[in-house]
């Protein structure tokens, strides 16, 4: 038991993944070890973020399970509301389907998609005022921890966003530490060096907000069921972002498991 108040998170983020019969299948399997085994929802907070064509069929059948699991979003469109802007979806249109948290600055979007502080700041500042609750991402390149900068550049990432976000706001908000290095390589974050990620998250928080000690930090990059329960036993880690190990329904229950368990 690390004694942190904080309920942790584990939230299955599959990417642009999988086929609709596999994605049926995953949560059909989770939902059968959630009936042999239970994890109490007091005890973890859990969801799955499917493509966005499947959010809200997947969230139908999540709510046959025995116990709350969100739907998250991976994105939000940087436009508000309604209106002619081919393609998006906005934080409003998602909220009116049902759909409550949302995925921001993951570091594919931001790489990939060029996605800056000044788009980001736009998507945070949409799913908050729709009220939605954002798992904000944040996360160093190999490079940057080559030269150091890794927490700079953790932090700044952090401070980014602090304009968009009201005092009471902060509680609307979770972040994921995910060193960009260690997603989808096989490669984690060693516990001690996430920890102290953890920590010095914990302490830029501490100094933007008075509800710094209440954000659960997550963790994210490669984790599995094998470092699952020495990754939950660091004080500062207070969930997991879980990519590749979420497409099998086993390996994420065991992971959410380990969480669960060892808070
Ligand atoms: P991974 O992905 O678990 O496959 O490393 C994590 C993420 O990108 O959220």
């Amino acid at each position: 038991m690390s004694g942190s108040t904080i309920t942790p998170w584990v939230i299955g983020n599959w990417k642009m993944n999988p086929v609709k019969a596999d994605a049926l299948q995953l949560v059909e399997n989770f939902k059968q070890l959630l009936q042999v085994q239970p994890i109490d929802e007091n005890k973890c907070y859990l969801g799955f973020a499917p493509i966005s064509i499947a959010l809200t069929s997947i969230q139908s059948e999540l709510a046959s399970l025995n116990r709350v699991v969100y739907t998250v979003a991976q994105d939000v469109s940087r436009v508000a509301g309604m209106g002619a802007y081919t393609g998006e979806v906005s934080a409003e249109l998602l909220k009116d389907h049902g759909i409550q948290y949302v995925l921001i600055g993951h570091s594919e979007r931001r790489e990939i998609f060029a996605e800056d502080a000044h788009i980001l700041k736009k998507k945070i500042s949409n799913a908050l005022n729709a009220e939605m609750t954002i798992i904000y991402c944040v996360g160093e390149s190999l490079e940057q921890r080559e030269a150091g900068q890794a927490e700079a550049v953790v932090l700044q990432q952090i401070c980014d966003i602090a304009s968009v976000v009201s005092a009471e706001q902060w509680q609307n908000l979770v972040i994921a530490y995910e060193p960009i290095w260690a997603i989808g390589t096989g490669k984690t974050a060693s516990p001690e060096d996430a920890q102290a990620m953890h920590a010095k998250i914990r302490e830029g928080l501490n100094q933007i907000t008075a509800l710094g000690s209440k954000i659960a930090i997550l963790y994210g990059g490669s984790v599995k069921p094998e470092n699952a329960v020495e990754l939950a036993a660091c004080p500062d880690i207070n969930g997991a972002l879980v990519g590749g190990a979420s497409l099998n329904a086993e390996s994420f229950y065991q992971i959410a498991q380990a969480f669960a368990n060892t808070k």
